[in-house]
């Protein structure tokens, strides 16, 4: 029996396992995110990354084992979660304004069920005013999508995310493509958001160094599986070796960034253990 007092978690997996095209993305997953804090999910490309944010929306089936929400089965509460997919780029001659783009999250136009604060007009524009000033994006919200930069567009897209006052806060690579000093004023952004506001924000990165010093905890998925806790538990050599099953080496740089090296792509899982996977000692700097 949960303890009433225990409030559930934000978000919990218990044996969930995703199959897609025939084979487990990742299987067995146990986790659990406490509410309010700032989670990274970490990965190679291809590990399921972006198929775990689907499985908290709700919008991937589950071949085995249950995912939940608030304690509720994923997908019933889709109100209460603000979403940024993966690559949204804007078409440089898009003539759509950032404040409209913005409204769209209100009007459930993208994600989400119909709002809880349809009726006022008023209500709902003073609410687009608020995160569009939460996010610092007032000076441009009036010129065309399409003509702002990169990281002007993402700041209206986690506007956009956070329109509905949601609970949590999924966030799928909202720093890729981000030129450095992009990524990290996105990310002090981003950490500021979870500290004020104090809600529950899972973000996908492929770098953890410019959001490491603000996060809770980290989930690293790869091999088809999942493990999660604090960056310092779970961002280490020893760690990291268990988890893919093949020696990994994390080093600190001497300005405290992690660099994890020998990390094989996410195919080698599926090849088995003799598959072809490649080195790569980047996927976590970040750093050209
Ligand atoms: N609709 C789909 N059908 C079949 N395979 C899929 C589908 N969506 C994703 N996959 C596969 O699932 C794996 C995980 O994808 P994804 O979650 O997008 O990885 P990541 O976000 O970590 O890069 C990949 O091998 C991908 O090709
Ligand atoms: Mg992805």
């Amino acid at each position: 029996m949960p303890d009433p007092a225990t409030p559930s978690p934000a978000i919990q997996l218990t044996d969930a396992t995703v199959r897609l095209g025939g084979r487990d993305v990742w299987s067995h997953v146990d986790l659990s995110i406490e509410p309010g804090t700032f989670m990274a999910v970490l990965g190679p490309n291809g590990s399921g990354k972006s198929t775990l944010i689907k499985a908290v929306l709700g919008v991937v089936p589950l071949a085995g084992g249950r995912v939940d929400v608030f304690g509720r089965p994923a997908g019933d509460g889709g109100g209460d979660i603000g979403y940024l997919p993966q690559r949204r780029s804007f078409d440089p001659g898009m003539r759509v304004r950032g404040i409209d783009v913005v409204r769209m999250g209100i009007d459930g136009h993208r994600w989400g069920l119909p709002l809880p604060w349809g009726a006022a007009r008023r209500t709902r524009d003073a609410r687009v005013d608020e995160v569009i000033d939460l996010v610092g994006a007032a000076a441009y919200a009036h010129r065309p999508i399409g003509e702002v930069s990169g990281g002007e567009q993402q700041r209206l897209l986690i506007a956009q995310a956070l329109v509905r006052a949601p609970r949590l806060l999924l966030l799928d690579e909202p720093l890729d493509s981000l030129d450095l000093p992009n990524q990290g004023a996105v990310a002090g952004l981003i950490a500021d958001i979870s500290a004020t506001l104090g809600i529950t924000v899972l973000i996908v990165a492929h770098d953890v160094n410019p959001i490491a010093s603000a996060l809770d905890g980290v989930v690293y998925v790869a091999q088809g599986r999942v493990v999660s806790g604090t960056p310092d538990d779970v961002i280490t050599t020893e760690t990291l070796t268990a988890l893919y099953g093949t020696p990994i080496e994390v080093l600190t740089t001497s300005d405290g960034r992690r660099v994890v090296v020998g990390q094989p792509d996410a195919s080698s899982h599926h090849a088995g253990p003799h598959g072809h996977g490649h080195s790569d000692a980047h996927d976590h700097s970040g750093h050209p």
